[in-house]
């Protein structure tokens, strides 16, 4: 299998200097390696989520891989206080906002009959009110850059795969946000896009789902025959952001390998 190569072997170094990305779930996984990328492109970043502890440390490893500037901010995206503070914090910090990652997400696996009613509501409160609270505290500062906006989905729906019913509903949510708002921050410059990534390799929504499958399925069922990697959705996320996709607003491009047109299958 070719390795996936780096975004900077595909962009140029440069193409986000100046810049500012803030990021919800910034500090693992997906979300992690996206906002890498773009430091590695010549943004700041500002990374969020509810553990500081392991927010510096993940801030730390991105300063050292990209020697870049990315700063931390302890913030539940459930607590409007929080992402206004994580805001504050971004323009105190570095001036601006120019891209708005929405990443953070919760999920695990439950029949829904099994799923107590605060399960079902936490993730919804996660998913679609945390991208909600966080997009509308820095739309000003989005509109002022003629910034662009990423919201994380899944492909969860497209098939109703079983047990995901809390999470794959409030990522339809999320992508019926992605429309609304592309239209309604279009006449401001702002573009608003989705990316919905399939099994990705060593990250925590794989180790939770692909309890799902037993030891190579999820390979074997991949139309291009490998499980993602970060990178892969990275790579999405920097074409999005990029000048690049000037004219694409609306959109939830699906990164997956063909994975979810294999029946219910994410
Ligand atoms: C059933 C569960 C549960 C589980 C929590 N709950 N975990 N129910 N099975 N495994 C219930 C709790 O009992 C509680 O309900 C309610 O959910 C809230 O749980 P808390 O622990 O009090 O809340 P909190 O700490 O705020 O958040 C819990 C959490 C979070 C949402 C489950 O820990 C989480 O999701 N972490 C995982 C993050 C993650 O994996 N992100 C990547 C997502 S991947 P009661 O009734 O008891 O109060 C993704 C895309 C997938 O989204 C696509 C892959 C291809």
């Amino acid at each position: 299998m070719a390795a996936v190569p780096k975004t900077t072997e595909i962009f140029k170094e440069n193409i986000f200097a100046g810049k500012v990305v803030l990021c919800s779930g910034g500090g693992s996984g997906i979300c992690y390696t996206m906002t890498e990328a773009m430091v590695q492109h010549g943004a700041k970043a500002v990374i969020i989520s509810r553990s500081l502890e392991k927010l510096e440390k993940a801030a730390a490893k991105m300063r050292s891989a990209t020697g870049g500037q990315v700063l931390a901010v302890a913030a539940d995206v459930r607590k409007p206080a929080d992402v206004e503070n994580a805001v504050k914090k971004s323009i105190e910090a570095f001036g601006r906002i120019d891209f708005l990652i929405n990443g953070a997400a919760g999920n695990f696996l439950a029949p829904f009959e099994k799923m107590s009613y605060n399960a079902f509501k936490t993730v919804h409160e996660i998913d679609v009110q945390g991208t909600f609270n966080l997009t509308k505290a820095a739309s000003e500062h989005l509109k002022a850059s003629k910034g662009s906006i990423i919201n994380v989905s899944a492909t969860l729906y497209y098939t109703g795969l079983p047990f995901q019913s809390h999470a794959g509903s409030a990522k339809a949510a999320v992508d019926a946000l992605t429309k609304h708002w592309a239209v309604e921050l279009g006449p401001f410059g702002v573009r608003v896009n989705g990316i919905s990534p399939g099994p990705v390799g060593d990250t925590e929504g794989m180790s939770r789902l692909g309890k799902l499958r037993k030891a190579g399925e999820t390979e074997s069922r991949i139309p291009l025959g490998r499980q993602g990697v970060t990178m892969d959705i990275a790579q999405s996320c920097v074409f999005l952001f990029s000048d690049a996709a000037a004219w694409i607003t609306g959109h939830t491009l699906v990164v997956d390998g063909g994975a979810w047109m294999n029946t219910s299958f994410v």
